[in-house]
């Protein structure tokens, strides 16, 4: 008993009240994440439709799906980023040690491409990795694609950094294979100081997979967001969990420094409509990096509604970039976020297999007694104002209400780091 005192007394304590505000802006280096990365970046990768076939990755199909992001609609609602992921190196020159593109893939060079880009109001991503390989040369290995030399940066990483600037990229992702023996943290920081080196603003996102706790110091090292599990794959069953990982990670989620939940998978042929608006809601919600992972020039209309969603994503971009904090599990499920307007984001969320009555208690989400204003962002759609302090829906089997619910505010909990 005097042991479950003490503990309520300690986190008591350490949960600080704010009523509008996340935490102060501390360092040159956090400033300028913040001006990288006010709100978390959106875009789009090929990972997770395309993997290891390379498919997707040549300056043909890279320009189509620029092409698409602007034509859908995704670029007005606010995805930005088009990320080449793996299949992109070609080698590295012994003499000068700069890695070079795969002239068949790449025929007009990468600075051409960047350009392609930038025209259309969009920014580039590239993808390399801490170690002397990137994970193409170690697990998922195709020998016809060994010929692309897969270089990571290791020991080049002031090198790459350049390289890249000089073509023009606008954010790197760095992963996480052949980092037997290297100092996460270290290595990561390395980088992070080659970018900064160069002088052009690049986003910097750590592909760590969630094994090196790199929620924990990504900021202070200059990334703007970080990996915290694993690679998402195709289906429910992952989606739950890494839904489940980020629940407790709020605190370590700001204005230029997002817990990246990985990609999505929104509109990759496996999830239920159901399931994707879920996704959708849950990753919006985290207000983490919004990416989509679907072939952008094959898009259902379905899909492009899920993805453009204004009022769900306008929840991931609010600028106080807090992330959504899990306030009630098992059969009623609700994750709440605090939004800059003083209104609450709230997800409803039904794991079941049938349909469940799922509710929200106005004061457990931070608003005072009092008139209150319940809106629906799926459907955009004002559901009334209640004094009843409550609000309930039916919700059905893998899905979710999202709701935006407007009244009296009160403080709400800023969690400890630790
Ligand atoms: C790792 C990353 C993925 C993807 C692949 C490419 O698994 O986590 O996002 O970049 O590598 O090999």
């Amino acid at each position: 008993m005097k042991g479950f005192n003490s503990l309520f007394v300690t986190v008591a304590m350490s949960i600080a009240i704010a009523s509008c505000a996340t935490k102060p802006v501390t360092t040159e280096r956090a400033t300028a994440s913040e001006t990288l990365a006010a709100t978390p970046p959106m875009g789009w990768e090929a990972w997770n439709y395309a993997g290891v076939s390379c498919s997707a990755t040549n300056e043909v199909v890279l320009r189509q799906m620029a092409d698409a992001m602007v034509s859908s609609g995704m670029r007005d609602a606010g995805y930005e980023y088009i990320r080449i992921d793996e299949c992109w190196t070609g080698g590295r020159d012994p003499q000068t040690g700069r890695v070079f593109e795969n002239k068949k893939r790449f025929p007009s060079g990468m600075k051409a491409l960047a350009d392609y880009v930038h025209a259309r109001g969009l920014k580039l991503g590239i993808y390399t990795d801490v170690g002397r390989k990137t994970c193409m040369a170690a697990a998922h290995v195709d020998p016809q694609e060994r010929v692309s030399n897969h270089e990571g940066s290791l020991g080049h990483e002031f090198e790459d950094a350049m390289q890249y600037a000089e073509w023009g990229i606008d954010h790197v992702k760095n992963d996480y294979c052949f980092s037997k023996g290297l100092d996460p943290k270290g290595i990561y920081t390395k980088m992070g100081e080659a970018i900064r080196a160069t002088g052009r603003p690049m986003v910097y996102n750590l592909c760590g997979w969630g094994e090196i706790s790199a929620h924990k110091w990504g900021k202070e090292i200059g990334a703007q967001s970080w990996r915290i599990g694993p690679d998402i794959e195709n289906n429910w069953k992952s989606v739950l969990l890494i839904t489940d990982m980020m629940d407790g990670l709020e605190a370590y989620n700001e204005p230029g420094g997002f817990n990246d939940a990985d990609m999505l998978e929104v509109g990759n042929g496996v999830l239920t409509p159901a399931e994707e608006r879920a996704h959708m809601s849950l990753w919006s919600i985290f207000a983490g990096p919004l990416i989509a992972g679907n072939d952008l020039r094959k898009m259902s209309a379905q899909t492009i509604k899920i993805l453009t969603a204004k009022e769900v994503i306008a929840v991931n971009q609010d600028p106080l970039g807090i992330q959504g904090k899990r306030i009630s599990k098992g059969p009623n499920e609700v994750w709440v976020k605090p939004l800059a307007d003083g209104s609450r984001a709230v997800v409803l969320f039904n794991r079941s297999n049938k349909w469940e009555k799922l509710s929200v208690n106005f004061a457990d989400i931070w608003l005072k007694p009092g008139p209150t204003k319940v809106r629906d962002l799926w459907y955009q759609r004002d559901l009334g104002t209640t004094n009843d302090g409550t609000y309930s829906s039916k919700v059905e089997p893998h899905g979710v209400v999202m709701l935006r619910i407007t009244g009296e505010p009160a403080p709400y909990p800023i969690y400890p780091r630790n």
